[in-house]
């Protein structure tokens, strides 16, 4: 458990400097889709660590004679459009840093990927962000719990980005099935090497932002009809999951992490009220994949986030076939012809 800090014991010639991480987005085979209490999930999930799509975020800090202040810039451009969404964040984890009341912080941030590709960087941006505080944390105090910590302020920004502070894959959420797992913090998860050599290439279907947020689609799930069929159901597909990893059964591995993605879908197909993020490419792809893998002994399989996207999951051994069905058969559904390849990492890097 992290604890609010009450004490402000800190050695106060510590406080300028400057810290800077980059912290890859992640990929849920089991999603996380409704909340309890304060960020915490209903059911745990478990992801894949990107390599590529990533945050890469600085802070500069220096003492401040009149309470926490910060700005925020991203790609160079000072946007204080943000604003509100930092103010929440920091909101929550300033109890867990009660330094940060004695600083002034310049925050800038990237993304590796593009703007407006349609691709959320909630996980990437409030990992990076996090890695940065807690850098800070341990230069001034001279040590702590670094990425437990990590991954439970990371949480408090968006559900998703504590299973970024881990690579190849990350567990967040308490199950019997791993006995460190837990509601406020993601676990690294131990992969065999051969799905560590998974590839992930998001095809881009829609370039916009959603219509409706991940937050209204969390919100909604509280008085959903499904609900406790849906933590069931997320809880055995964990199981089932981690069994076919351990027995490398990619058949069940593939029904499972589809089964996952529409299972997410349909569920804000029956929301009340309900809405729909998937577009009609985002099925065309879906329909090409199920053909290509019963016409090919193939590994590739898709997965979706909360949006019109697929991610196409495959072995590395895949690759050349994969590409050549997507430059033949799938660009056509793409925005703008828009992809971007992308495989497994092993996590954030303090740069
Ligand atoms: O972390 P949030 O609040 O953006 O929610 C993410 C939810 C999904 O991406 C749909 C699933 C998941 O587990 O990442």
């Amino acid at each position: 458990m992290i604890n609010p800090s009450k004490k402000l014991l800190f050695d106060i010639k510590k406080l300028s400097g400057k810290t800077s991480w980059n912290s890859p987005s992640n990929i849920a085979l089991i999603k996380y889709w409704g909340k309890k209490d304060l960020q915490a999930p209903i059911n745990p999930s478990l992801s894949l660590t990107l390599n590529h799509c990533c945050s890469k975020t600085e802070i500069s800090y220096i003492k401040s004679d009149n309470g926490f202040k910060y700005e925020f810039y991203f790609h160079n451009k000072l946007k204080p459009e943000f604003n509100k969404k930092l103010d929440t964040f920091f909101k929550r984890i300033i109890g867990y840093f009660p330094f940060l009341n004695k600083l002034n912080l310049k925050i800038d941030s990237e993304n590796s990927f593009p703007h407006s590709s349609g691709i959320a960087s909630s996980a990437s941006a409030f990992s990076s962000l996090s890695l940065c505080l807690v850098d800070i944390e341990k230069s001034i105090l001279g040590k702590n719990d670094f990425s437990n910590k990590a991954s439970f302020i990371s949480r408090l920004g968006s559900g998703s980005a504590c299973r970024s502070v881990y690579g190849p894959a990350a567990l967040w959420g308490k199950t019997n099935l791993l006995s460190d797992s837990n509601d406020n913090y993601a676990v690294p998860f131990k992969l065999p090497n051969f799905y560590s050599d998974y590839c992930d290439t998001i095809l881009i279907v829609d370039e916009n932002s959603k219509s409706v947020s991940s937050s209204t689609g969390h919100e909604l799930i509280k008085n959903h009809y499904f609900k406790s069929n849906r933590i069931v159901q997320a809880n055995a597909n964990l199981e089932n999951i981690i069994n076919s990893i351990k027995k490398n059964d990619t058949n069940q591995f593939i029904e499972i992490i589809e089964n996952e993605a529409l299972t997410l879908h349909a569920m804000m197909l029956t929301s009340n009220p309900s809405f729909i993020l998937f577009k009609p490419n985002t099925i065309n792809i879906i329909n090409k994949v199920w053909d290509f893998r019963k016409e090919n002994n193939s590994s590739l399989c898709f997965t979706l986030d909360a949006g019109a996207n697929i991610h196409l999951l495959y072995h590395n051994n895949d690759y050349k076939l994969v590409q050549d069905f997507i430059n033949d058969k799938l660009l056509v559904y793409c925005s703008n012809g828009k992809y971007i390849n992308d495989n497994i990492g092993m996590g954030p890097t303090r740069i």
